[in-house]
């Protein structure tokens, strides 16, 4: 089985972050969501995979490359427009051939990983195979109505009025049953041949489409509230490992990872916290449920419930709280002290807001 990994969207759900990198690489526990999707494929066993990029693939070949490091071989498809799920099939026709293939967006994480539901796939091989999740409000998903059996009877892209309570998930499992289905379907009112319609498509043709129920932590990294969530539930499975230096004077508590290079000085660090290497905090307090990426700097600052991107700086945010932030660069209070980040390049706020971040009064 090939993989076909979609990270073609703008993220403009995500702005400003994803002025700053394409939301498929924004980093939850201090891995970008991209390598978190790369890693639930090997799991499956899955090594060949086509990725699809728009404008901002450059960004992410700098952060993939050709997917060695992660185990895996990387076929880069560039999509010139976002023309929609189904579009990317038709594009990548010639990486897939006759293979069957798991089709995986680039910006959903299901933390549970899917091997049980893949095995399930490989098993049956019915024409195609969606991954669902029970959901209070599935109106801004895809909605699979089923049978007591699990076969799909009807589909509805973001229906007004669901008529059952199961999102599909970013991930559709296909045999080469799938090719036929998205070069008979035509462009959706917003213009993008959707991949729902070519499922519906081969239901109402006969072909045997299932779902299968996903339980686990499934997000759709589109929104910022949604990424600290992602972040929150991976930190809550996080290994402890202080590899860098924490003084006598700081105090460490609850699952920590503190990268090597990192250095802690008179600060307090709450598990459970990620510290990328390079990164200084200085009489700061850090924690819970918060990673900071590499070489950032925080000085006189607290910081809860956030993600900071690497090469940040929090500097004395004047006795406030940052808190559900996720600074991309510089969030500083009155001190007029040096606007230098440790990369040379210059701060130009106006800093909070500039960083897109929301720091509240504790
Ligand atoms: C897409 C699919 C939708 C699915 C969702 C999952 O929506 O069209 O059926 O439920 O991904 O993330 P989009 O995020 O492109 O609006």
């Amino acid at each position: 089985m090939k993989a076909l990994v979609l990270a073609g969207g703008l993220g403009s759900r995500l702005r400003p972050f994803s002025h700053s990198m394409p939301k498929q690489l924004i980093p939850v526990a201090n891995r970008p969501v991209l390598v978190h999707v790369m890693e639930d494929l090997r799991a499956l066993g899955v090594t060949q995979v086509g990725l699809i990029v728009g404008d901002r693939g450059k960004e992410i070949l700098a952060a993939l490359g050709d997917g060695t490091g992660l185990g895996i071989e990387l076929t880069y498809i560039r999509q010139h427009a976002p023309l929609g799920l189904a579009h990317c099939i038709t594009i990548a026709q010639d990486f897939l051939g006759d293979d069957d293939f798991v089709m995986y967006l680039g910006d959903n994480m299901l933390t549970d990983g899917v091997a049980d539901i893949a095995r399930q796939f490989r098993e049956d091989r019915p024409a195609a195979q969606v991954v669902v999740h029970k959901v209070p409000d599935p109106r801004a998903f895809g909605v699979a109505e089923i049978d007591e059996n699990g076969r799909v009877v009807r589909l509805a892209e973001k229906p007004a009025e669901p008529r059952s309570d199961l999102a599909m998930t970013g991930v559709y499992f296909f045999t080469p049953a799938v090719h036929e289905a998205v070069a008979a379907i035509e462009p959706s009112a917003r213009g993008e041949l959707e991949i729902t319609d070519a499922l519906q498509w081969m239901v109402s043709h006969g072909a045997e489409v299932r779902a299968r129920i996903y339980s686990g932590f499934w997000k759709d990294t589109g929104k910022v509230e949604d990424v600290l969530d992602c972040n929150r539930e991976l930190l809550d499975r996080l290994a402890p490992s202080v590899l860098g230096d924490v003084d006598g004077a700081s105090e460490v508590t609850g699952p920590v990872v503190l990268e090597e290079g990192a250095r802690v000085i008179r600060s307090r660090i709450t598990g459970p916290v990620i510290i990328g290497a390079g990164t200084v905090v200085e009489d700061s307090h850090i924690g819970p449920h918060t990673s900071i990426g590499r070489d950032c700097v925080l000085t006189a600052a607290e910081v809860e419930y956030s993600i900071m991107l690497d090469g940040a700086t929090v500097r004395r945010v004047g006795g406030r709280l940052l808190r559900h932030a996720v600074p991309d660069r510089t969030v500083r209070g009155q001190d007029p002290g040096s606007s230098r980040r440790p990369g040379g390049r210059r701060d130009d706020g106006p800093p909070a807001e500039r960083a897109g971040s929301q720091p509240v009064p504790p």
